[in-house]
């Protein structure tokens, strides 16, 4: 392995929490009759994959992509890339992200898919930053409260790479100053 990479979580840890996750969501929807997942382009794509053919009800999937800008500012504003494909009006909508690091990009897309009445809308997160956990974020479906580190893999990146990587790590200070 990388050895600017240290393993956080493992393929295998991974794969026991989201089974759960996917275990809790099936119970929760069973009566729901559909439920429509929203993948958020690009990192959610790995997790996305497993969690919904972990799931034993029927679900339907679509994508969001959003770009946010100058999350290092003050500004951190969030912008719309690619909408959904479907009229989500009357839906069972659960939004499913990779990571809640700063929170702006669930709270946009909480408000613009909430705009649009859904029968009920819910978020899940493979992971979330600590940092948003003080801030008072919360999410429905949660896999792991992780350290405000760089992490990449399991769809994560650090400068498009590392995206691939089946287990998720945290990207040394150096490594990152390298890679730009
Ligand atoms: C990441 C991640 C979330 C968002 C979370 O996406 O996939 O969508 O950032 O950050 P926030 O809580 O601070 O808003 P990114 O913008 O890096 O794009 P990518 O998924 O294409 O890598």
């Amino acid at each position: 392995m990388d050895a600017a990479l240290e393993v956080l979580l493992s393929e295998a840890a991974i794969a026991v929490r989201v089974r759960e996750l996917a275990g809790q969501i099936s119970e929760d929807y069973r009566q729901a009759g559909s439920l429509l997942l929203v993948g958020v382009l690009r990192g959610c794509y790995m997790f996305l994959a497993d969690l919904s053919r972990r799931l034993t009800i029927p679900c339907r999937i679509d994508f969001i992509a959003v770009s946010s800008y100058g999350q290092s500012t003050t500004s951190g504003a969030v912008r719309l890339i690619m909408d959904l494909r479907s009229d989500i009006a009357a839906q069972h909508v659960l939004i499913v992200e990779d990571i809640i690091d700063t929170g702006r990009t669930l709270e946009y897309l909480t408000r613009l898919l909430g705009a649009r009445r859904p029968a009920s809308l819910k978020t899940c997160s493979l992971l979330i930053k600590e940092q948003s956990i003080r801030r008072g974020i919360r999410v429905d479906y949660l896999g792991f409260t992780i350290p405000d580190d760089w992490l990449v893999g399991y769809g994560l990146d650090y400068a498009d790479r590392f995206r691939a990587l089946p287990y998720i790590a945290t990207l040394s200070p150096a490594a990152r100053r390298t890679l730009g």
